[in-house]
Protein backbone atom coordinates (compact mmCIF):
# COMPACT_ATOMS: atom_id res chain seq x y z
CA UNK A 1 0.00 0.00 0.00
CA UNK A 2 1.46 3.36 -0.76
CA UNK A 3 1.13 6.67 0.87
CA UNK A 4 0.17 9.76 -1.17
CA UNK A 5 -0.03 13.54 -0.04
CA UNK A 6 -1.87 15.94 -0.50
CA UNK A 7 -2.25 19.55 0.02
CA UNK A 8 -4.17 22.89 -1.31
CA UNK A 9 -2.16 26.38 -1.36
CA UNK A 10 -2.83 29.73 -1.75
CA UNK A 11 -6.21 31.18 -1.61
CA UNK A 12 -9.54 28.90 -0.87
CA UNK A 13 -11.58 28.19 -4.04
CA UNK A 14 -14.83 26.32 -4.52
CA UNK A 15 -14.22 22.72 -5.05
CA UNK A 16 -11.50 21.86 -3.03
CA UNK A 17 -12.93 19.89 -1.44
CA UNK A 18 -14.16 18.11 -4.50
CA UNK A 19 -10.53 16.96 -5.10
CA UNK A 20 -9.74 16.02 -1.78
CA UNK A 21 -12.89 13.69 -1.89
CA UNK A 22 -12.39 12.64 -5.17
CA UNK A 23 -8.64 11.89 -4.54
CA UNK A 24 -9.60 10.05 -1.07
CA UNK A 25 -12.19 7.77 -2.64
CA UNK A 26 -10.57 6.72 -5.78
CA UNK A 27 -7.64 6.21 -3.27
CA UNK A 28 -9.44 3.41 -1.61
CA UNK A 29 -11.34 2.12 -3.97
CA UNK A 30 -9.35 1.99 -6.71
CA UNK A 31 -5.02 2.26 -6.16
CA UNK A 32 -5.41 0.90 -2.72
CA UNK A 33 -3.30 3.61 -1.47
CA UNK A 34 -3.28 5.77 2.15
CA UNK A 35 -4.10 9.74 1.66
CA UNK A 36 -2.37 11.51 3.85
CA UNK A 37 -3.59 15.60 3.99
CA UNK A 38 -1.45 18.35 4.69
CA UNK A 39 -2.06 21.15 6.50
CA UNK A 40 -2.00 24.85 5.72
CA UNK A 41 -0.48 24.33 2.35
CA UNK A 42 3.02 23.25 2.72
CA UNK A 43 2.95 24.92 6.05
CA UNK A 44 1.94 21.13 7.50
CA UNK A 45 5.46 19.36 6.56
CA UNK A 46 6.96 21.90 9.42
CA UNK A 47 4.44 22.11 12.01
CA UNK A 48 3.39 19.46 14.63
CA UNK A 49 0.34 17.56 13.69
CA UNK A 50 0.39 19.15 10.41
CA UNK A 51 -0.87 16.00 8.67
CA UNK A 52 -3.38 13.27 9.32
CA UNK A 53 -4.62 10.46 7.41
CA UNK A 54 -7.48 10.75 5.05
CA UNK A 55 -10.07 8.20 4.97
CA UNK A 56 -13.52 8.02 3.47
CA UNK A 57 -15.59 8.64 6.62
CA UNK A 58 -13.54 11.87 7.13
CA UNK A 59 -14.51 13.22 3.81
CA UNK A 60 -18.07 11.98 2.79
CA UNK A 61 -20.15 14.73 2.78
CA UNK A 62 -17.68 17.61 1.99
CA UNK A 63 -18.68 17.70 -1.72
CA UNK A 64 -20.81 20.74 -1.21
CA UNK A 65 -18.79 22.65 0.73
CA UNK A 66 -16.75 25.38 0.14
CA UNK A 67 -13.04 26.22 1.28
CA UNK A 68 -10.84 23.39 2.03
CA UNK A 69 -11.01 20.89 5.05
CA UNK A 70 -6.89 21.17 4.78
CA UNK A 71 -6.99 24.33 4.97
CA UNK A 72 -4.82 26.93 2.97
CA UNK A 73 -1.91 29.68 3.67
CA UNK A 74 -0.48 32.75 1.28
CA UNK A 75 2.72 32.60 2.84
CA UNK A 76 3.84 29.32 3.25
CA UNK A 77 6.16 29.25 1.30
CA UNK A 78 9.33 26.80 2.18
CA UNK A 79 11.64 28.48 -0.13
CA UNK A 80 11.15 32.18 1.43
CA UNK A 81 9.43 31.68 4.93
CA UNK A 82 9.68 33.69 7.89
CA UNK A 83 11.54 32.62 11.01
CA UNK A 84 12.25 33.79 14.03
CA UNK A 85 15.98 32.71 15.46
CA UNK A 86 17.36 34.46 18.75
CA UNK A 87 14.37 36.76 18.93
CA UNK A 88 14.68 37.89 15.32
CA UNK A 89 12.88 37.44 11.99
CA UNK A 90 14.60 36.51 8.83
CA UNK A 91 13.60 34.98 5.51
CA UNK A 92 14.84 31.33 5.40
CA UNK A 93 14.91 28.93 2.60
CA UNK A 94 13.60 25.97 4.17
CA UNK A 95 13.15 23.62 1.43
CA UNK A 96 15.39 21.01 2.69
CA UNK A 97 13.67 20.29 5.46
CA UNK A 98 10.08 20.02 3.75
CA UNK A 99 12.17 17.31 1.18
CA UNK A 100 13.29 15.64 4.44
CA UNK A 101 10.01 15.49 5.80
CA UNK A 102 8.23 14.05 2.65
CA UNK A 103 10.35 11.33 2.66
CA UNK A 104 10.34 10.76 6.76
CA UNK A 105 6.68 10.40 5.67
CA UNK A 106 7.39 7.87 3.07
CA UNK A 107 5.31 9.97 0.42
CA UNK A 108 5.03 8.32 -2.63
CA UNK A 109 3.46 11.21 -4.61
CA UNK A 110 2.39 15.02 -3.40
CA UNK A 111 -0.26 16.18 -5.32
CA UNK A 112 -0.59 19.76 -4.98
CA UNK A 113 -3.29 21.76 -5.38
CA UNK A 114 -3.27 25.50 -6.15
CA UNK A 115 -2.61 28.29 -8.51
CA UNK A 116 0.59 29.51 -10.01
CA UNK A 117 2.34 30.50 -6.58
CA UNK A 118 1.60 26.99 -5.26
CA UNK A 119 2.46 25.20 -8.22
CA UNK A 120 5.49 27.15 -8.62
CA UNK A 121 6.58 25.48 -5.36
CA UNK A 122 5.56 22.25 -6.20
CA UNK A 123 7.70 22.72 -9.78
CA UNK A 124 10.85 24.06 -7.48
CA UNK A 125 10.14 20.59 -5.29
CA UNK A 126 10.15 18.59 -7.64
CA UNK A 127 13.56 19.75 -9.19
CA UNK A 128 14.64 18.83 -5.39
CA UNK A 129 13.37 15.04 -6.43
CA UNK A 130 9.91 15.48 -4.79
CA UNK A 131 7.45 13.48 -7.24
CA UNK A 132 4.72 16.35 -7.95
CA UNK A 133 1.38 16.45 -9.39
CA UNK A 134 -0.03 20.09 -9.79
CA UNK A 135 -3.81 20.36 -10.40
CA UNK A 136 -4.69 24.21 -11.04
CA UNK A 137 -7.27 25.71 -8.63
CA UNK A 138 -7.92 29.57 -8.84
CA UNK A 139 -11.14 31.73 -9.06
CA UNK A 140 -8.94 33.97 -11.21
CA UNK A 141 -9.11 31.29 -14.49
CA UNK A 142 -5.15 32.60 -14.94
CA UNK A 143 -2.96 29.79 -15.11
CA UNK A 144 -2.00 28.36 -18.21
CA UNK A 145 -1.35 25.44 -20.45
CA UNK A 146 -5.70 25.12 -19.06
CA UNK A 147 -8.71 25.84 -20.00
CA UNK A 148 -10.45 26.35 -17.55
CA UNK A 149 -9.26 25.85 -13.63
CA UNK A 150 -11.92 24.59 -10.94
CA UNK A 151 -13.44 27.80 -8.67
CA UNK A 152 -13.78 29.97 -11.76
CA UNK A 153 -17.31 28.77 -12.51
CA UNK A 154 -18.68 29.24 -9.06
CA UNK A 155 -17.27 32.84 -8.80
CA UNK A 156 -18.77 34.34 -11.95
CA UNK A 157 -21.92 32.41 -11.29
CA UNK A 158 -21.85 34.83 -8.26
CA UNK A 159 -21.12 37.83 -9.81
CA UNK A 160 -23.81 37.44 -12.52
CA UNK A 161 -26.48 36.80 -9.70
CA UNK A 162 -24.62 40.08 -8.19
CA UNK A 163 -25.55 42.17 -11.43
CA UNK A 164 -29.09 40.78 -11.81
CA UNK A 165 -29.83 41.86 -8.07
CA UNK A 166 -27.89 45.52 -8.90
CA UNK A 167 -30.08 45.95 -11.85
CA UNK A 168 -32.96 46.22 -9.96
CA UNK A 169 -31.67 49.17 -8.40
CA UNK A 170 -29.95 50.56 -11.22
CA UNK A 171 -33.03 50.40 -13.28
CA UNK A 172 -35.55 51.69 -10.08
CA UNK A 173 -33.21 54.24 -9.38
CA UNK A 174 -31.56 55.55 -12.74
CA UNK A 175 -28.69 54.98 -11.38
CA UNK A 176 -25.24 53.52 -12.92
CA UNK A 177 -24.14 50.78 -10.49
CA UNK A 178 -20.61 49.31 -10.63
CA UNK A 179 -19.56 45.93 -9.59
CA UNK A 180 -16.04 45.52 -8.88
CA UNK A 181 -15.00 41.50 -9.00
CA UNK A 182 -11.50 40.10 -7.87
CA UNK A 183 -9.63 38.28 -11.12
CA UNK A 184 -6.31 39.70 -10.22
CA UNK A 185 -4.38 40.63 -13.47
CA UNK A 186 -6.93 38.45 -15.38
CA UNK A 187 -10.15 39.63 -17.03
CA UNK A 188 -12.32 36.56 -17.53
CA UNK A 189 -14.45 36.92 -13.90
CA UNK A 190 -15.19 40.50 -15.31
CA UNK A 191 -15.63 39.61 -18.91
CA UNK A 192 -18.12 36.40 -18.30
CA UNK A 193 -20.13 37.67 -15.85
CA UNK A 194 -20.45 41.03 -17.49
CA UNK A 195 -21.39 39.29 -20.76
CA UNK A 196 -23.79 36.80 -18.71
CA UNK A 197 -25.21 39.57 -16.24
CA UNK A 198 -25.87 41.84 -19.10
CA UNK A 199 -23.29 44.88 -18.41
CA UNK A 200 -23.15 47.79 -20.38
CA UNK A 201 -19.56 48.17 -19.56
CA UNK A 202 -16.95 45.86 -18.67
CA UNK A 203 -13.32 46.91 -17.35
CA UNK A 204 -10.74 44.72 -17.35
CA UNK A 205 -6.81 44.48 -16.57
CA UNK A 206 -5.96 43.41 -20.55
CA UNK A 207 -7.51 46.69 -21.53
CA UNK A 208 -6.23 49.77 -20.56
CA UNK A 209 -9.55 52.53 -20.12
CA UNK A 210 -10.41 56.26 -20.24
CA UNK A 211 -13.43 57.96 -18.88
CA UNK A 212 -14.32 59.11 -22.13
CA UNK A 213 -15.62 56.20 -23.87
CA UNK A 214 -17.68 54.74 -20.49
CA UNK A 215 -19.39 58.09 -20.64
CA UNK A 216 -20.40 58.09 -24.10
CA UNK A 217 -21.76 54.44 -23.47
CA UNK A 218 -24.06 55.53 -20.70
CA UNK A 219 -24.86 58.19 -22.29
CA UNK A 220 -25.88 56.36 -26.06
CA UNK A 221 -28.60 54.43 -23.17
CA UNK A 222 -29.64 57.75 -22.00
CA UNK A 223 -30.59 58.84 -25.61
CA UNK A 224 -32.64 56.12 -26.07
CA UNK A 225 -34.41 56.19 -22.54
CA UNK A 226 -31.72 53.67 -20.57
CA UNK A 227 -31.35 56.08 -17.42
CA UNK A 228 -29.62 53.56 -15.77
CA UNK A 229 -26.11 51.35 -16.63
CA UNK A 230 -24.22 48.48 -15.06
CA UNK A 231 -20.63 48.65 -14.98
CA UNK A 232 -18.46 45.43 -14.03
CA UNK A 233 -15.11 46.18 -12.80
CA UNK A 234 -12.00 44.27 -12.81
CA UNK A 235 -9.88 44.63 -9.55
CA UNK A 236 -6.99 45.21 -11.43
CA UNK A 237 -8.02 47.19 -14.32
CA UNK A 238 -5.97 50.16 -15.13
CA UNK A 239 -6.37 53.62 -16.97
CA UNK A 240 -4.33 53.81 -20.23
CA UNK A 241 -1.23 55.77 -18.80
CA UNK A 242 -1.77 55.01 -15.40
CA UNK A 243 -1.83 52.54 -12.51
CA UNK A 244 -3.43 49.94 -11.18
CA UNK A 245 -5.12 50.87 -7.11
CA UNK A 246 -4.13 48.87 -4.44
CA UNK A 247 -5.96 48.51 -0.86
CA UNK A 248 -2.72 47.44 0.69
CA UNK A 249 0.88 47.30 -0.68
CA UNK A 250 3.03 43.69 -1.08
CA UNK A 251 6.10 42.88 1.17
CA UNK A 252 8.94 40.54 0.82
CA UNK A 253 6.54 37.25 1.84
CA UNK A 254 2.81 38.22 0.17
CA UNK A 255 1.72 40.53 -3.49
CA UNK A 256 0.10 43.83 -2.93
CA UNK A 257 -3.90 43.33 -3.08
CA UNK A 258 -5.69 45.02 -5.59
CA UNK A 259 -8.97 46.49 -5.09
CA UNK A 260 -10.69 50.56 -5.34
CA UNK A 261 -10.78 50.93 -8.67
CA UNK A 262 -14.33 51.18 -8.76
CA UNK A 263 -14.19 54.01 -6.45
CA UNK A 264 -12.26 55.91 -9.08
CA UNK A 265 -14.13 55.42 -11.97
CA UNK A 266 -17.59 55.91 -10.06
CA UNK A 267 -15.71 59.24 -8.72
CA UNK A 268 -15.22 60.64 -11.82
CA UNK A 269 -18.58 59.79 -13.51
CA UNK A 270 -19.67 61.49 -10.48
CA UNK A 271 -17.72 64.96 -10.60
CA UNK A 272 -17.03 65.28 -13.94
CA UNK A 273 -20.79 64.27 -15.82
CA UNK A 274 -22.86 64.74 -12.64
CA UNK A 275 -23.89 60.65 -12.47
CA UNK A 276 -25.28 59.10 -9.88
CA UNK A 277 -23.77 55.76 -9.79
CA UNK A 278 -23.24 53.36 -6.54
CA UNK A 279 -20.04 50.97 -6.23
CA UNK A 280 -20.01 47.01 -4.66
CA UNK A 281 -16.97 45.20 -4.22
CA UNK A 282 -17.75 42.08 -4.14
CA UNK A 283 -14.96 40.33 -2.46
CA UNK A 284 -14.25 37.23 -0.99
CA UNK A 285 -18.26 36.21 -1.55
CA UNK A 286 -16.81 35.43 -5.02
CA UNK A 287 -15.05 32.58 -3.13
CA UNK A 288 -17.26 31.35 -0.45
CA UNK A 289 -19.85 28.79 -0.42
CA UNK A 290 -20.89 26.06 -2.29
CA UNK A 291 -19.33 25.07 -5.77
CA UNK A 292 -21.01 24.77 -9.04
CA UNK A 293 -21.72 21.40 -10.70
CA UNK A 294 -19.50 22.41 -13.63
CA UNK A 295 -16.85 23.37 -10.62
CA UNK A 296 -17.82 20.25 -8.46
CA UNK A 297 -17.23 17.65 -11.60
CA UNK A 298 -14.03 19.01 -12.76
CA UNK A 299 -12.58 18.85 -9.54
CA UNK A 300 -13.11 15.09 -9.29
CA UNK A 301 -11.97 14.73 -12.36
CA UNK A 302 -8.97 16.56 -11.40
CA UNK A 303 -8.84 14.27 -8.18
CA UNK A 304 -9.40 11.07 -10.06
CA UNK A 305 -6.64 12.11 -12.47
CA UNK A 306 -4.16 12.67 -9.85
CA UNK A 307 -3.79 9.73 -8.62
CA UNK A 308 -3.98 7.79 -12.17
CA UNK A 309 -0.65 9.77 -12.73
CA UNK A 310 0.54 9.25 -9.04
CA UNK A 311 0.13 5.63 -9.79
CA UNK A 312 1.94 5.57 -13.52
CA UNK A 313 4.59 7.66 -11.78
CA UNK A 314 3.82 10.48 -14.51
CA UNK A 315 5.38 13.55 -11.73
CA UNK A 316 6.98 16.72 -12.84
CA UNK A 317 3.35 17.55 -14.57
CA UNK A 318 0.05 19.73 -13.93
CA UNK A 319 -2.94 18.05 -14.97
CA UNK A 320 -5.21 20.83 -17.42
CA UNK A 321 -8.19 20.38 -19.15
CA UNK A 322 -8.17 20.76 -22.83
CA UNK A 323 -10.95 20.21 -25.31
CA UNK A 324 -12.96 18.46 -22.71
CA UNK A 325 -10.31 16.11 -21.75
CA UNK A 326 -8.16 16.31 -18.07
CA UNK A 327 -4.18 15.83 -19.80
CA UNK A 328 -1.21 16.26 -18.57
CA UNK A 329 1.30 19.71 -19.02
CA UNK A 330 4.66 19.83 -17.66
CA UNK A 331 5.00 22.16 -15.05
CA UNK A 332 7.39 24.62 -16.25
CA UNK A 333 5.50 24.68 -19.23
CA UNK A 334 2.18 25.48 -17.97
CA UNK A 335 4.00 27.96 -15.71
CA UNK A 336 5.59 29.77 -18.60
CA UNK A 337 3.43 32.22 -18.82
CA UNK A 338 -0.04 33.38 -16.57
CA UNK A 339 -3.16 32.88 -18.78
CA UNK A 340 -4.98 36.05 -19.87
CA UNK A 341 -8.20 37.27 -21.69
CA UNK A 342 -7.69 37.09 -25.65
CA UNK A 343 -8.28 40.45 -27.28
CA UNK A 344 -8.35 38.75 -30.37
CA UNK A 345 -10.72 36.03 -29.45
CA UNK A 346 -14.30 35.40 -29.73
CA UNK A 347 -15.52 36.10 -26.61
CA UNK A 348 -14.26 39.97 -26.53
CA UNK A 349 -15.69 39.90 -30.46
CA UNK A 350 -18.88 38.97 -28.82
CA UNK A 351 -19.01 40.95 -25.90
CA UNK A 352 -17.98 43.94 -28.45
CA UNK A 353 -20.66 42.99 -31.02
CA UNK A 354 -22.93 43.48 -28.06
CA UNK A 355 -22.02 46.99 -27.64
CA UNK A 356 -20.48 46.30 -24.85
CA UNK A 357 -17.62 49.21 -23.87
CA UNK A 358 -14.22 48.24 -22.61
CA UNK A 359 -12.82 52.02 -22.16
CA UNK A 360 -10.74 52.02 -25.17
O1 LIG B 1 -6.26 34.64 -6.66
C1 LIG B 1 -7.53 34.60 -6.10
C2 LIG B 1 -7.87 35.92 -5.46
O2 LIG B 1 -9.18 35.81 -4.92
C3 LIG B 1 -7.75 37.13 -6.37
O3 LIG B 1 -8.82 37.24 -7.28
C4 LIG B 1 -7.65 38.24 -5.37
O4 LIG B 1 -6.97 39.35 -5.90
C5 LIG B 1 -6.85 37.60 -4.27
O5 LIG B 1 -6.99 36.20 -4.40
C6 LIG B 1 -7.27 37.99 -2.88
O6 LIG B 1 -6.40 37.41 -1.99
P1 LIG B 1 -6.63 37.38 -0.42
O7 LIG B 1 -7.67 36.34 -0.13
O8 LIG B 1 -5.31 37.02 0.12
O9 LIG B 1 -7.10 38.74 -0.01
Amino acid sequence: MKRIGILTGGGDAPGLNAVIRAVVKAGESTYNCQLIGIRHGFEGFLEENGVLALTNDLVADILPKGGTILGAANRGNPFARRVVRNGKETIEDVSNEVVERISELDLHALIVVGGDGTLGIARDLHNKGVPVVGVPKTIDNDVGGTEVTFGFDTALNIAMEALDRLRTTAESHHRVMLLEVMGRNAGFIALHAGVSGGADVILIPEVPFSMEPILKRIRAREAIGRHHSIIVVSEGAAPAGGEQIFSRAGDELSTARLGGVSYKVAGWLEENAQIETRVTVLGHIQRGGTPTSFDRWLASRYGAAALRMAAEGNFGQMLAYQCEQIVAVPLDKALQRPKRVDLQGDAMQTARELGIAFGD
